[in-house]
């Protein structure tokens, strides 16, 4: 299956989720790319509730797609902006099928997570995509690369 995976991350925690997702959807037979998304201006916050211009060096096509998988950090108890707004720029999802993906400081996920991925899968489904249950590993009081690991997995099978 071609998959595309596009990621936001500022400190490198939701990279290393998306490069876990690269290397095992490469070895499940998979052509993945792969594209850590870089802002025109650099951006350290912000809230995806709030109006924001963000714009991008390297939005990349996925035009050959079957899937596509976002990710970003938790910000503001909510969606990363950077994300949902790639997201939006990207544009259409018709056709394809979309997982979400995402990394948080705090260790339950209903500070920032759960939204996170809701907002994520709201925008997906606007666009037109088939939406699957997204995944968020916590950081604090949690073993992040043991719950990448175990998401990984997951994300893995629900493609197969
Ligand atoms: C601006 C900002 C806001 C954040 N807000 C939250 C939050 O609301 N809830 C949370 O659990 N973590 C929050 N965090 C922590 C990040 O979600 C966490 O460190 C994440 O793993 C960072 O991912 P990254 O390394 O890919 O950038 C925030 C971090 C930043 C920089």
């Amino acid at each position: 299956m071609k998959i595309a995976i596009i990621v936001h991350s500022l400190s490198g925690n939701t990279r290393k989720f998306a490069d876990s997702l690269f290397n095992r959807l490469t070895e499940d037979g998979n052509e993945v790319n792969l594209t850590q998304l870089e802002t025109t201006i650099p951006i350290k916050g912000g809230s995806v509730r709030q109006k924001m211009e963000i714009s991008f060096k390297n939005l990349p096509g996925i035009a050959e797609a079957e899937v596509v998988l976002y990710g970003g950090p938790v910000w503001a108890f909510g969606a990363s902006p950077v994300i949902v707004t790639a997201m939006q720029k990207i544009g259409s999802l018709k056709g394809k099928t979309v997982i979400s993906f995402g990394t948080m400081g705090f260790p339950l996920k209903f500070m920032g997570g759960n939204s996170a991925i809701a907002w994520m899968n709201r925008t997906a489904a606007t666009l037109g995509a088939k939406v699957l249950p997204g995944s968020i590993c916590c950081q604090m009081m949690r073993n992040l690369d043991a719950e990448i690991t175990a998401e990984t997995d997951r994300i893995a099978k629900q493609i197969k």
